[in-house]
Formats: structure tokens, sequence, C-alpha cells
């Protein structure tokens, strides 16, 4: 059992276990690779920020190869600046143990929330399909158009554009999560022969080829999310990867209007044409998506505003909602803190890469004893839950909208400090990885984390704030370099595929 229990006069209560500078509360989820859980970090003045962890499992922690390939692709997350991407604040070792500290987006993922239309036997309203489809499009343009420092373009592919990875907080942002296979130009370990990444429902025709990839490519995966929130099924279903594999190469669906005569034509419309099987045929960006999506959204619902979307989330898990912030008061901070905050893995030995900035400063655990101590002295756990920062990215509480409607794009990035003054070192020398990840043993699943040990050395001092980067990226023209990521994502045997496909 990973969770240690003490029970308190005023009820049960959940110790939260400290890793590095974040004490992880409940789990938000379970994966192949990764387990999920919010977490609470605390700012130099001792504010509490609500944070997600992604806690790397135990027995990938051991690839080399496979931690060097999951630092590179933090790395990529992190220059991205945008209101519709959920930002990675560090990739961290602590404790023995690796984990991605993430903004916690706090509402449901797209995959929840088709499954609940779905038990509920309702449609999602058209207005916010074509609203959420439109933030992932302007959250896709801005990775596809990043620079870095120096102004070069990183032409970053996410290559998992999903369900899973669209999350719609409860006040209506939608936040486009997980660059966790994105390749760009500063990736070092590439993606290997016989490694299949990226959920095959969703992938882009040339993806399931193995074809090489440009950004058009997340373009097509983004018309698979967006016909699945119009009909409510994905796309491209079968009973068996290779089948599927093959209807997505081939990239012929039910229309729309037949799976869902309701939706309106120019929604259709719009998602045929990200379903294009050619992609010269296709949106040449994302952002022609987005701006179809969005004189749609006008047309159609000309006083359409996030808060609908909120609203409409909202009343979809009110109960969870509930669940969600009463799980939040349950925890206490551990009565034993240690010191060790980690390394970010990130920031340093890397010319090409310039460690990202975060939008709180948090500080080494002594703050958070305090905060704990007072908290039990005071016996108020509520106060665990009420000091979270209004400006941190904790949003079960709806924020003050400062969303533009008219263009957009979201609110300017308060000025934001470096937190992550700690010493760091890049792993080196890791090489592509040839085999997917083992299968998780339940034995794995259960192993009790290590136990923490105490840093010897003192934190270091922070480096001077750098000036806060414009929310909008520069424009840059997307180009489509077939050679740069000549590196298939997966390997299928194209002969056989063919063969089937004819037969
Ligand atoms: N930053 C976040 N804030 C809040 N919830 C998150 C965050 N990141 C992930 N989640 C939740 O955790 C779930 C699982 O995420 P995870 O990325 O581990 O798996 P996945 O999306 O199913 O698959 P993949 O690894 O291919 O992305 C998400 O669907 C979402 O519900
Ligand atoms: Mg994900």
């Amino acid at each position: 059992m990973r969770w240690k229990r003490a029970t308190l006069s005023s009820g049960e209560v959940r110790r939260a276990q400290q890793l590095g500078r974040y004490h992880l509360l409940d789990r938000i989820a379970f994966g192949g690779m990764a387990e999920i859980y919010r977490a609470k970090t605390f700012d130099g003045n001792g504010q509490a920020h609500l944070v997600a962890v992604k806690r790397v499992l135990a027995h990938l922690a051991e690839d080399d190869d496979f931690i060097q390939m999951l630092v590179d692709e933090a790395k990529i997350a992190s220059v991205l600046r945008h209101q519709s991407i959920a930002r990675v604040y560090e990739f961290a070792r602590a404790h023995g143990e690796y984990f991605i500290a993430m903004e916690h987006v706090d509402g449901k993922d797209m995959r929840t929330v088709l499954e609940r239309c779905r038990t509920k036997k309702k449609p999602m309203p058209p207005e916010h399909a074509a609203y959420i489809a439109a933030e992932v499009g302007s959250a896709l343009h801005a990775a596809h158009s990043a620079v870095d420092s120096r102004g070069k373009p990183l032409r970053i592919i996410h290559r998992d554009v999903s369900p899973s990875n669209i999350i719609c907080s409860y006040s209506g942002e939608v936040k486009l999560c997980d660059f966790g296979i994105a390749k760009a130009t500063l990736s070092r370990v590439q993606t290997k022969t016989g490694v299949i990444k990226g959920k095959v429902k969703y992938m882009s025709p040339e993806q399931a080829l193995g074809r090489k990839l440009d950004h058009r490519s997340d373009v097509f995966s983004l018309g698979s999310c967006l016909y699945e929130m119009l009909t409510r099924v994905p796309p491209f279903t079968a009973t068996n990867e290779m089948d599927l594999l093959i209807k997505v190469r081939d990239a012929k669906y039910k229309p729309v209007s037949e799976v869902a005569p309701s939706v309106p034509f120019e929604l259709e419309q719009i998602t045929d044409r990200c379903l294009t099987r050619s992609r010269a045929n296709r949106y040449q960006t994302a952002a022609d998506a987005e701006g179809d999506l969005r004189v749609f959204l006008k047309k159609y619902m000309p006083n359409y505003s996030r808060s609908h979307l909120g609203r409409f989330i909202r009343k979809s898990f009110a109960q969870e909602i509930e669940r969600e912030l009463r799980m939040l008061e349950e925890y206490v901070l551990t009565d034993d803190p240690s010191d060790d905050v980690g390394e970010n893995l990130m920031s340093q030995g890397d010319d090409n890469f310039e460690a990202p900035e975060v939008p709180f400063q948090p500080k080494p655990t002594s703050v958070s004893i305090i905060a704990a101590r007072e908290a039990a002295r005071d016996g108020s756990r509520q106060s665990e839950v009420s000091e979270f920062s209004s400006d941190s990215n904790f949003t079960t509480m709806p924020k003050v909208e400062q969303h533009d409607e008219q263009s957009g794009w979201g609110r300017p990035t308060p000025a934001p400090f470096d937190i992550h003054a700690a010493h760091t070192a890049i792993i080196e020398g890791g090489r592509a990885r040839t085999t997917a990840p083992p299968p998780i043993r339940e034995e794995v699943r259960r192993r009790p984390p290590p136990v923490p040990v105490r840093a010897e050395a003192a934190p270091p001092p922070p480096r001077p704030p750098r000036s806060a980067q414009p929310t909008r990226p520069p424009a840059q023209p997307i180009f489509v370099d077939e050679e740069l990521h000549a590196a298939p994502t997966m390997i299928i045997d194209i002969g056989r595929m063919r063969g089937r496909g004819r037969g």
C-alpha cells in the first residue's frame, strides 16, 4: 500500500508522499509508462501550488536510454508557452525516482468526457467540439511554429494528438498535454524502427505507414478527435491492430452526417478536410483548421465563450468535482520531510537548450514543514486546501476569465521566476530504444517507492529572472522538411499490409 494512513480526530487523513519538491496527493491516472498524481508544492512565500506529477514506473527508470528520451521530450514541452498547452516545469530525479512536474489541469480529459457522453447517450454539443478543436489547433500551431532561443525553428510535431491528451478544465480551459513523443530538432534520441508510438486510432495515414512526418500529421489526428467529439465514435475502429492500421492508412470512414445527422454541415466539412488522406489536400496548417472552426463558431453561436464549456464539463462531472475537492482535504504532509529536492535533469549541459521559466518558485520543503505543522497545530485541514495560490494553476474554482475570445490567444503569462535553480545534470549517451517498454508485471506495479534519502548539497542560488516570453509564438513559416523527420514513428511490415489491404 503506497499511502500511509493516520486517523485524526476529525476523520481519516492520508499522508502525502514526498518526491523532490512535491508532496504527492491522490493518483489521477496509472498507465504503462507512468502514474500521475496531483501534488502540492510551495513557492518562496510559502504559498501552495497544485501541480501534476508524472512518475516514471520503476522498471523504466532503470533504462538510461528511455530516461534520456524523456529528458529530451520534457525539454521540448517545456519551451512551449501557450494558453492551451499544459506547462512542463521540470523533469527531475529525486529519491531514486524520475518524474515530470507539470501544470495541473483541473478538469477531465476528452477521453473521459466522451465516455460520459456515451454512457449518457448524449452527444457533445457541436459548439463545444468546435471550440475544443479550435483551441487544440491553436496549441498545435504554436508548437509547429515554435523556435528556439536563437530563432531557429524547432519543428515540433506532437504525434499523439488524442482524446486522453486533451484536457478540459472545469473553468473551460482546453489544454493539450503530453508532448511525450514529440520529436524536434533538439531531440537527440530518435524514435526507432519497431517501436509503435502514439495511439493507432488517432494516427495519420502517413504515421500508420511509418512514413516521414510533418506537422500535417497532427492536423489529421486533430480531425480524428473532432470526428469523435461530433459523433461519439472514433472515425477508425477495428477488432485488431492490423485492420485498424489499414483503415487509418486508407483514411476511409463513415461520413459524420451518417453517424450523427444533426451535426452542422460546415463542421463536417472542416472534419473532412482534416481527415484527408493526401497531405496536400488537408489543411496545410493547424492554424487554418483553427480559423475555420472559429468562423463556424462565430456564426453558429456568436456569444460562445469558454465559460460555456466550463459549465458543460462541471455539469457532466458534478459528483467527481465534489469528491476531488474532498480528497484534497484528506491529505496531510509528511512529518519528516526530506530536504532533497532532487536534480532537474533538463536545465544544464545542453547549449541548445534554455531552461524553462515557471510561474512560481518552489522552495525546499522546509516551507512545507512549517505549513504542515501550522495546519496540524490549528487542527485545520481546510487551510491545506484554501492556501492554494490564486495565480497558480489550480483551477478547481473557475478563474476570472482573461481569455481573448476574438484572437483565441490567452492571458499574458505572469512575470515568471526561475525555480529550477538546483544543480542539474543531463544524462548523456542515450541511444535509441529498440524495443517497446516491457509489460508491467503485477509485482512491479505494487513495488513500494524507495525510501527518501537526504540531500548532501545545499540548494544553489537562484538565477536572475528573465523577461517573460510572449504568449503568442512569433509568426514563423512552417517548414515541410521531408528529411528532418525521417526516422519512422513505427514500422509495420508494409509489404504485408499492402497485401492485406488489397485482399
Ligand atoms: N497535467 C495534467 N493535469 C491533470 N490531469 C492530467 C495531466 N496529465 C495527465 N492527466 C490525466 O492523466 C491521464 C493519463 O495520462 P497519461 O499521459 O499518463 O496517459 P494517456 O494520455 O492515456 O496516454 P499517453 O501516455 O499516450 O499520453 C490523462 O488522460 C489525464 O486524465
Ligand atoms: Mg497522455
